[in-house]
């Protein structure tokens, strides 16, 4: 059965319909691609699944229950957890810190734990911060644990947004163009660091991508959007070789 399911979804924005009919399933596990050119509703799809936005038409379906309508904090808790397109941190905040507020939606010990430091308090403050130093090495951020996120390099601060989405044990990941602005080695350690994460937690992943190896080496499936339509959805292999992809996207791309 699927994870996610989108059936039929369209937006309008006042007169503008930024995405027409949108429909997408995604198995457990599964890495998933969506591209397309700029202004063409990627993001605008990721803000409709997540409940930033409300659907004008259709249904999102997590784990087989209807998501539409839900706030966006509901929807993470139901186990769909994101990175944005413009890295959303809390710059003052440090590495450690963040990784840590995240899992805080997973602690049970409720009020009077917090005030008493009941032994159940103590039991999951240190096995979270176990895992949050786990995740903090996979993302390979560790050695800035104590550092305020505003002084990591850029690549890193991305990281970071990356091992707090994970902090929350999602079911399924989206990540809104994970590498731009980064640097060719930056890309590699990118793509390194999602096959891992991906391999550790077998987390499904919701990937928009403008670089185009990335997306083809770690998609299982992609589809192609243009002017908020799907205009080809197949394999890697299929999409490279789609003449509508390639005139309508592909062709004006830099292959990298
Ligand atoms: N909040 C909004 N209000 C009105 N129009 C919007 C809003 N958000 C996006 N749009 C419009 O919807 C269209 C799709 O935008 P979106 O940001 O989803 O594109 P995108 O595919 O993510 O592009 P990019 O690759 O540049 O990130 C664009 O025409 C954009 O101007
Ligand atoms: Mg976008």
């Amino acid at each position: 059965m699927a994870l996610l399911e989108v059936h039929h979804m369209s937006h309008d924005f006042g007169g503008l319909r930024a995405v027409n009919n949108y429909s997408l399933n995604i198995e457990p596990g599964e890495i998933h691609g969506l591209i397309g050119p700029n202004g063409a509703g990627k993001t605008t799809i990721f803000n409709l699944i997540t409940g930033i936005y409300r659907p004008t038409e259709g249904d999102i379906r997590l784990d087989n229950a209807s998501i539409v309508g839900l706030q966006p904090y509901q929807i993470a808790a139901r186990g769909l957890g994101r990175t944005f397109q413009n890295l959303q941190l809390w710059r003052h905040m440090t590495v450690l810190e963040h990784v840590m507020m995240a899992r805080y939606s997973k602690l049970t010990y409720g009020l009077v734990g917090a005030f008493f430091g009941t032994p159940k308090r103590k039991r999951e403050e240190s096995e979270s911060r176990e895992k949050a130093q786990v995740l903090m090495e996979l993302f390979g951020v560790d050695r800035f644990a104590n550092q305020i996120v505003l002084n990591l390099p850029y690549g890193a601060q991305r990281r970071v947004e990356m091992a707090r989405a994970m902090a929350m044990e999602p079911k399924i990941l989206f990540l809104d163009e994970p590498t731009a602005g980064m640097n060719p080695e930056e890309l590699i350690q990118m793509m390194e660091i999602i096959r891992r994460a991906h391999r550790k937690f077998g987390v499904g992943i919701f990937l928009i991508e403008h670089r185009m190896r990335f997306v083809m080496e770690l998609c299982q499936e992609i589809q192609t959007l243009v002017f908020g339509e799907v205009i080809a959805e197949g394999t890697p292999e299929e999409i490279q070789n789609n003449p509508k992809v390639i005139e309508a996207y592909l062709g004006s791309e830099m292959v990298e």
